[in-house]
């Protein structure tokens, strides 16, 4: 089993990542401090395979929990959906001890995590990520939100869970695509922080995309110790951790003029990394090498290039309202090179149009 801690003290906590975490998460629920009535949130796609097991597994523990299905999918990251769990958390008695299990995805994580934020003010949360993009991303960090009609996680809270079982078992069940979209997010982890762990996912393509067991193993854990480490030294994004958004300026506003329906959240990032590299290596940054490199690289794990069905100016406007952009400024991260990255917010206007032109399929 492969433990990552997140020392954020008192807030700290541990990712469990292996193949069947039954026993551990049986044993961390016997040892944690929670009163016996939980919730376990999930959705109808994760759901109908684990909710019961899990539920089980709880109930061994000594726990009581009631299960809270919401339908898949982003809608459900509302506050209309909240407003409905924090009735079922009233009706079912959770007090300020009760814990909430997220099982499932981002969406499902975002709310469950956002419940137990605000329920009484804050109770224990667990999260238990069954897709790739969820256990590498997510699930830590301590992110929780649900949108506005108006804009994606606009109402949120930074909250740490209490802990994070990255089971391995769950990604069995994950359409193909799904799993392209988790390793969209690890590239990033490799760009930002880590040349090593990008040559790893270059060298070793065919074994990440065939999710053989010990390269799935190493991939989320060491993903999942650069957003540690990240998270450890500015949990509240006052800084350093802006650089988890690598790619994310460019992909936000490919997602939403793309109405969250042609690419999923990975792809939109893959797109956005590329455009991001570009305007790197037009400000000089880095060589044309390192943006072929990161080129090939996602093209090599199934993700795409260019963005169809977007116009620039959309784009543009977009990347001016997105909640990064801070009085008209656009705070890029940019790449120094396979592993190294800065935010700058001085990026001439010329160069950003030319460079997300380029991510542009036309
Ligand atoms: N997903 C970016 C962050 O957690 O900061």
């Amino acid at each position: 089993m492969r433990k990552v801690e997140v020392d954020l003290k008192p807030r700290g906590y541990s990712i469990l990542i292996d193949h069947d975490l039954k026993a551990a998460f049986g044993q961390f629920i016997r040892q944690a401090d929670f009163s016996n009535r939980a919730l376990l949130v999930s959705d109808t796609n994760v759901g109908k395979l684990y909710a019961e097991p899990v539920a089980d597994l709880l109930k061994q523990a000594g726990l009581s929990p009631d299960i809270y299905i919401v339908p898949a999918g982003e809608s459900s990251k509302s506050l209309t959906e909240a407003e409905k769990l924090y009735t079922r958390a009233i009706e079912a008695g959770l007090d300020r001890h009760s814990a909430v299990f997220a099982l499932g995805g981002g969406v499902v994580g975002d709310l469950a995590g956002f419940i137990a934020a605000t329920y009484m003010r804050g109770i224990p949360l667990v999260q238990l990520p069954t897709s790739l993009l969820a256990q590498v991303d997510s699930s830590v960090g301590g992110k929780v939100a649900v949108n506005h009609r108006l804009g994606k996680n606009l109402i949120g809270a930074f909250y740490q869970p209490q802990g994070v079982f990255i089971d391995l078992d769950f990604l069995s069940t994950l359409p193909k695509r799904e799993i392209y979209t988790g390793l969209g997010e690890i590239i990033k982890y490799g760009v930002i922080y880590d040349e090593d762990f990008f040559t790893f996912l270059e060298n070793n393509a065919e074994a990440v995309l065939a999710l053989e067991p010990a390269a799935t193993a190493a991939i989320i854990a060491r993903s999942c110790m650069i957003k540690a480490k990240i998270v450890g030294l500015d949990e509240k994004e006052t800084g350093l951790r802006c650089i988890l958004n690598f790619g994310h300026t460019i992909g936000h506003a490919i997602e939403k003029d793309t109405h969250y329906v042609r690419y999923n959240h990975g792809e939109a990032v893959a797109i956005g990394m590329i455009g991001a590299a570009h305007i790197s290596r037009d400000l000089g940054m880095i060589d044309d090498a390192a943006v072929q490199r990161l080129i090939a690289l996602i093209r090599k794990l199934h993700l795409p290039t260019q963005a169809e069905g977007c116009s620039l100016d959309t784009i543009l406007a977009t990347i001016l309202h997105d909640k990064k952009t801070i009085n008209g400024k656009v705070h890029w991260v940019l790449m120094n090179g396979i592993g190294r990255v800065t935010s700058m917010d001085q990026v001439p206007d010329a160069v950003v149009r030319r460079c997300i032109k380029a991510v542009l399929a036309v």
